[in-house]
């Protein structure tokens, strides 16, 4: 995979993988020398104009080199451009669905089933003209060479995306590139690639023994058990720090888990103290991410030296996976958290002396839930959700000072600080609160979208589900990051949870944040919002609605914890709202 900048470059190489060929994602410009012994190329997409000064592009000589070669999206525009086609901006954009017609008898479209074939696009340049030996082998309303090949030199492009799920047949489109063209054959299984990792570990590790940091998280467990297993149980040690910031019943989870698999080899630092010490009276979202970044690397950096962890026969390991390992990959929030966490002056060191070991760093998290499986780690681990870094602190929204709601035609404005994407930064913005109770019929969803599409300067709209307090009477309280409201927020969560377990509705969701946020009346100051959203990798994602009993079960039970006013539900997609509200 050559990355020219495209958010679906890592969801290409994933779908390669699991189509049982191995890929590794490369920069674009890669020189063709050190790609020998590919089998073959994918160009990914990427928000770039090929005719703009400093776009990426590939190697040339990887265009005559004989290697089966597929451009996707801008893949493809900078095939035509460098092989002597034409590339222009196109009248109008194609973003979403469209009707691909196909023209031409292609290896590529072997064994699609007949009909129109829906496809997704996302652009707007298009190429004009071929290259001198390809011919156009689809096209659809809008854009007059959707797929171009030229079989005698193996190259092959398609404007559309086939590794997303909105194009049907997709998949058979990459198997057709892989397999017919390519000529690979799927052999790549993580699960066999097990004993390899474990000898490389022994191999980096030599004689010393390992030490981590562990979250409770997958990435860092499955690394952790590969350790144990490649060096046995005296060999490696672990600590975890409980920030205060943790889920209710976390910390024992974690004790628990790790118990089962050594017991004694994993130490908890309980560090809640400093952490909420150090964020008594903040308000604001980017201070407290900074201040729990900042204190998370002092904690990791005072336990590296009181341990001797430094020195001598011990080296560090990390649950670093592969999207982590490349500046593209990843959702950019995770990266920066762990890129914090990875540049701890210290660890900085430990990576320059060769004294880091990474088992995981060439697989992708469904793999590595794989191997967990295969290691034997329960169910209950490998199927958790994503949790942010800095924890219940950024669902856990504060507020200088007392405003009021203000009425507007469509709704409540909450003068709340919640975040959006806007270009690449995150950007915040009142929230918009329906009167509508949430329904399953009402459509909400399309409303939603319209509404912020059409009401400058909102980039979220929740509904109500049920309220201790009329919406009106509603005010944002002043609140800061107090043990009162972590416990609050904890004790909500934990009801979400369960009920969601319970229901199996949890498997359903690739994540589900509870925010409490500070609105409510003088004396049931908070509420809380129910997140959940179902999403690839959490770059886009779509807001969830849940079954009617489920929700009033869940609305019923949040209304007896203490302080909480009102039950919310966040009905905002990925863009233009973020999965988080910080
Ligand atoms: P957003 O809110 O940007 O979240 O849509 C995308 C994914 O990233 C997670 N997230 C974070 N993870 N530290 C983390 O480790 C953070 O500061 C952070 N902020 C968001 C979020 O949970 C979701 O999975």
């Amino acid at each position: 995979m050559l990355d020219a900048g495209g958010q679906y470059c890592h969801l290409i190489a994933r779908k390669v993988r699991d189509l049982g060929v191995y890929a590794e994602v490369r920069p674009s410009d890669t020189p063709a020398a050190q790609l020998t012994g590919s089998r073959g190329l994918i160009i990914s997409g990427g928000p770039s104009s090929v005719y703009e000064p400093g776009s990426p592009t590939v190697d040339p000589a990887l265009l005559s080199s004989g290697l089966p070669v597929l451009g996707i999206c801008y893949g493809l525009q900078l095939m035509a451009h460098l092989l002597g086609g034409t590339v222009e901006k196109g009248e109008r954009g194609e973003f979403g669905l469209s009707v691909l017609e196909i023209s031409a008898l292609s290896p590529l479209f072997a064994g699609l089933a007949p009909g129109p074939r829906q496809v997704w696009m996302s652009h707007r340049d298009l190429v004009r003209a071929t290259p001198p030996g390809f011919r156009v082998e689809a096209r659809t309303d809008t854009c007059p060479v959707a797929a171009m090949g030229d079989e005698a030199r193996q190259l092959y492009g398609v404007q559309f995306h086939p590794e997303v799920v909105h194009t049907h047949q997709g998949k058979q489109i990459l198997e057709n590139f892989l397999f017919r063209i390519c000529g690979c054959r799927p052999d790549w299984n993580p699960k066999r690639r097990i004993p390899l990792v474990e000898a490389r570990i022994r191999e980096v590790v030599g004689p010393r023994s390992v030490f981590f940091f562990v979250s409770g998280g997958v990435d860092s467990t499955v690394a952790y058990t590969l350790c144990l297993r490649a060096l046995g149980a005296g060999r490696v040690r672990g600590v975890y720090v409980d920030t205060g910031l943790m889920r209710e019943g976390e910390t024992e989870f974690v004790r628990r888990m790790f118990d089962a698999l050594t017991a004694g080899a994993v130490r908890m630092e309980n560090a809640a103290g400093r952490f909420l010490s150090a964020l008594a009276g903040v308000w604001d979202p980017e201070e407290k991410r900074r201040i729990i970044g900042e204190e998370f690397v002092e904690v990791q950096e005072e336990i590296l030296e009181s341990e001797h962890f430094l020195e001598g026969d011990w080296i560090l390991g990390q649950g670093t996976i592969y999207p982590d390992t490349i500046e593209s990959g990843g959702t950019a929030h995770a990266a920066v958290i762990k890129t914090h966490h990875n540049r701890v002056p210290g660890i900085q060191r430990l990576i320059e002396s060769g004294r880091v070991v990474e088992p995981l760093s060439s697989f992708y998290k469904d793999e590595v839930r794989e191997i967990g499986r295969e290691l034997g780690l329960p169910e209950e681990l490998l199927e958790r959700h994503p949790f942010p870094g800095p924890g219940l602190a950024v669902r856990c929204l504060c507020a200088p000072a007392e405003a009021a709601l203000r009425r507007i035609e469509e709704g409540y404005l909450a003068p709340l600080r919640s975040v959006g994407v806007q270009g690449d930064s995150r950007s915040y913005a009142p929230v918009l609160a329906l009167e509508e109770i949430l329904s399953p019929e009402a459509g909400l969803h399309q409303k939603a979208t319209e509404l912020i599409n059409r009401l400058r300067g909102i980039n979220r709209v929740v509904a109500q589900v049920a309220a201790r307090a009329p919406l009106p009477q509603l005010a944002v309280r002043p609140a800061t990051l107090s043990p009162e409201r972590l416990a609050r927020l904890r004790r909500a969560d934990a009801i979400v949870r369960r009920l969601s377990h319970q229901h199996g509705f949890d498997r359903r969701v690739w994540q589900f944040p509870v925010i409490l946020i500070p609105l409510g009346t003088r004396e049931l100051p908070d509420s809380v919002v129910l997140r959940p959203v179902d999403s690839v990798d959490g770059m886009t994602a779509d807001s969830v609605l849940m079954e009617p009993a489920l929700l009033a079960a869940m609305a019923e039970e949040l209304l007896r914890v203490e302080g909480l006013c009102a039950v919310f539900y966040d009905l905002t997609h990925k863009p233009p709202a973020t999965i988080e509200w910080e």
